[in-house]
């Protein structure tokens, strides 16, 4: 079974993990901090992202990390952060999310779940388009969930002001974040690799925003995986030469099959046009006419 240990030296290699300070992105970061790879975490609040720095640094003191401010849920952040990035980007991993929350809106007006999770990783990726094209096989790791599979995309209704679920809202944004890695993959075919995960069920801070009461959180922690088990998908999309573009790679390491509404070329098409239109950034370093 493939474990974090394989992953090959990054020497020379720059990565940059969204939501790094805390969950999933921790782990993220020290695995490929170990493995020799320069890493900018980002965190919308730098007080969280220095501790999670400090809890990096003790465990891998050579680790070359920098802490960057990035919030997901403004695109003036997203502009500010992306324009300051001034070297080739080897690996993104699109790992921040919020989830399961009540309704709210971005400084941009878009609803939380799907203006964080899946508009603000797609204006990032395509700020950053650039970068990673400045490399030979970039890659980037979009983390969505097994939730897309109660997501539904009714793109008359992006506020969802018709109605308002929180769980149906979030798998919405991790439908979104599939659809997007699936049409990056298509539409940059050849010039850099792009990979959807699933982290499995993960005691992390989403699920305490979430559903989940604080007694009820301490009891599922009992059989949630750790954050460091929830990391692996992730790594492996980064990392392992087995990785095939366009996939969905869940816990094991391996390939998940995504529910068939998350396969569609077509709304995969409409959303990535809805998404440039919605944050004005445009991929225009890729092929439009696919
Ligand atoms: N845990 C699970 O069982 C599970 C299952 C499937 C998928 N996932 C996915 O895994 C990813 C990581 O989540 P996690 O489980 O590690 O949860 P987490 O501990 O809550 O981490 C989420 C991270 O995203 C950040 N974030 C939230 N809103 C942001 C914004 N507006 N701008 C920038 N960063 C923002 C959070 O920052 P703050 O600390 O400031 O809030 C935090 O660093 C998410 O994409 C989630 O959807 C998790």
């Amino acid at each position: 079974m493939w474990t974090p240990d394989d992953i090959p030296r990054l020497t020379g290699s720059t990565a940059l993990v969204t939501g790094a300070n805390s969950g999933i992105g921790v782990p993220t970061v020290l695995e490929l901090a170990r493995h020799g790879a320069r890493v900018v975490m980002t965190a919308r609040d730098l007080a969280k992202g220095r501790a999670a720095l400090e809890t990096i640094r003790a465990e891998v003191p050579e680790a070359d990390v920098e802490l960057r401010r990035l919030d997901l849920a403004a695109l003036s952040s997203v502009r500010e952060f992306a324009a300051s990035v001034d070297e080739p980007i080897d690996i993104l991993i699109n790992n921040a999310g919020i989830g399961i929350i009540p309704r709210s809106t971005t400084a941009d007006g878009f609803e939380t779940q799907f203006g964080t999770n899946h508009l603000g990783h797609f204006a990032l990726t395509g700020l950053l388009l650039p970068r990673l094209l400045e490399r030979k096989d970039a890659r980037v790791v979009t983390v969505s969930s097994d939730a897309h599979a109660v997501g539904r995309i009714d793109f008359d209704d992006l506020g969802l002001e018709r109605g308002y679920g929180r769980f149906s809202a979030y798998g919405r944004s991790k439908l979104a974040n599939l659809l997007f890695a699936r049409e990056l993959h298509r539409r940059a075919e050849g010039r850099l690799l792009s990979v959807a995960v699933h982290p499995g069920s993960t005691s992390t801070g989403i699920l305490k925003l979430g559903v989940l009461t604080r007694p009820v959180m301490a009891l599922a922690g009992l059989f949630l995986q750790s954050a460091a088990k929830g990391a692996v998908p992730s790594l492996y999309a980064a990392a392992s030469p087995a990785v095939r573009g366009g996939t969905f790679i869940g816990p094991g390491p391996k390939e998940l099959r995504p529910r068939p509404h998350a396969l569609d070329e077509a709304v995969a098409r409409r959303l990535w046009e809805t998404s440039e239109e919605l944050t004005g950034v445009r991929f225009e370093m890729l092929d439009p006419h696919v």
